[in-house]
């Protein structure tokens, strides 16, 4: 028996209990959508961080599924008892340098992974699917910003790499069956419930303990931070606003160099970090720069949140999630 929610969309949000699709999930139950979560609560990272974001949705309108994507059979009964009208499809294995050392998990949740919400949009007739790429597939482009016209056909990481696979699979699944698909490039996302294997997490934890951080290529790296409000109305627009195929950077259009990272989060803990110099690790990249004029123009995409502003509001969450005073 399908479940249909008068005019409410109900909407898929796979990764749900992930950094990005929480706050995703969130923002649809704020407006009033029906959300249906799948999550396998791996623990690539603390679990428990999963479950206190499902917790933080509250009772709100939203249906949970403790299920691996990449299983068929499971998501499709899962596809039989709901009625999904788009799906936001989140759910990976992030990270670049824990693809040097688990290459295969990459390759089941994120290779087969999306291919299974390709085959259910397809199977379902789910017209409508926004999923997550990165702004890794820029591997070592030296042209920046980067822009969803450069060629991205030299990933650096099999992380990388599986993202424009996964981009690479949507657009046959449009061309085939019509499915609207648009991937979007996220530039290192932060914020709060963010991510504890990501550098603004690591750095406050270990400088609130007195442990010394690691700090890449000594410092001389840029990345164009965004902060996960920006995100998560990018994602939102792109959810409403579906087209036929597209690939569209959502970043903030500012580099910031590591080093003033590092200050910024030291004056906002009002502590020192104790550095560890260390050379460039395996896929990593120099430089990461968005070019946002697609997403302004067909999103209406406007960040704002400086990486002034977004740090001071991470570490206001992290000292009330872990009681610090
Ligand atoms: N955070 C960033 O800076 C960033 C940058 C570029 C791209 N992305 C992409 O955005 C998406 C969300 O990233 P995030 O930062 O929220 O990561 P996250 O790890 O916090 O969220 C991913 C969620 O997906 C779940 N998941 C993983 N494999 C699964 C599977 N096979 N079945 C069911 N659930 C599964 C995990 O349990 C996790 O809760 C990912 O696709 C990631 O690759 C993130």
């Amino acid at each position: 028996m399908k479940v249909c929610v008068g005019k409410t969309m109900n909407i898929l949000v796979t990764g749900g209990a992930g950094f990005i699709g929480f706050h995703v999930a969130k923002a649809l139950l704020d407006r009033g959508d029906h959300v249906i979560i799948v999550d396998d609560f791996n623990d690539y990272y603390d679990p428990q961080l999963k479950e206190d974001r499902i917790k933080a949705l509250g009772d709100s309108n939203f249906k949970l599924y403790r299920q691996d994507i990449s299983d068929f059979k499971e998501m499709e009964n899962i596809f039989k008892e709901n009625q999904i009208d788009k799906i936001c499809h989140l759910a990976a294995q992030a990270g670049v340098r824990y693809s040097i050392d688990h290459p295969l998990s990459y390759e089941s949740n994120n290779g087969r992974g999306t291919l299974v919400i390709l085959e259910m949009a397809r199977h379902f007739n789910v017209k409508d699917v926004v999923f997550a790429s990165s702004s890794s597939v820029y591997g070592g482009n030296k042209k920046v910003p980067f822009s969803e016209s450069d060629v991205v056909d030299n990933p650096v990481s099999l992380y990388a790499a599986t993202k424009k696979y996964d981009e690479l699979m949507a657009y046959t699944y449009h061309h085939l069956y019509g499915l609207n698909c648009t991937g979007l490039r996220f530039f290192t996302v932060y914020g709060p419930f963010g991510r504890p294997d990501m550098a603004l997490f690591k750095f406050v934890k270990a400088i609130t303990e007195d442990q010394p951080i690691d700090v890449y290529n000594h410092g001389n790296m840029k990345r164009d931070f965004t902060y996960i409000d920006n995100i998560t109305s990018g994602v939102l627009a792109a959810i409403d606003k579906p087209f036929p195929y597209e690939v569209i950077n959502l970043g903030n259009n500012r580099t910031v160099e590591l080093h003033y990272f590092i200050e910024l989060i030291e004056k906002d803990l009002g502590k020192e970090a104790k550095k560890n110099m260390m050379d460039m690790q395996p896929g990593d990249v120099l430089e990461t720069h968005a070019d946002i004029e697609k997403a302004k123009s067909l999103l209406g995409y406007n960040p704002g949140n400086d990486v002034e502003e977004g740090i001071k509001k991470f570490i206001d969450w992290y000292k009330e999630y872990y009681s610090i005073e």
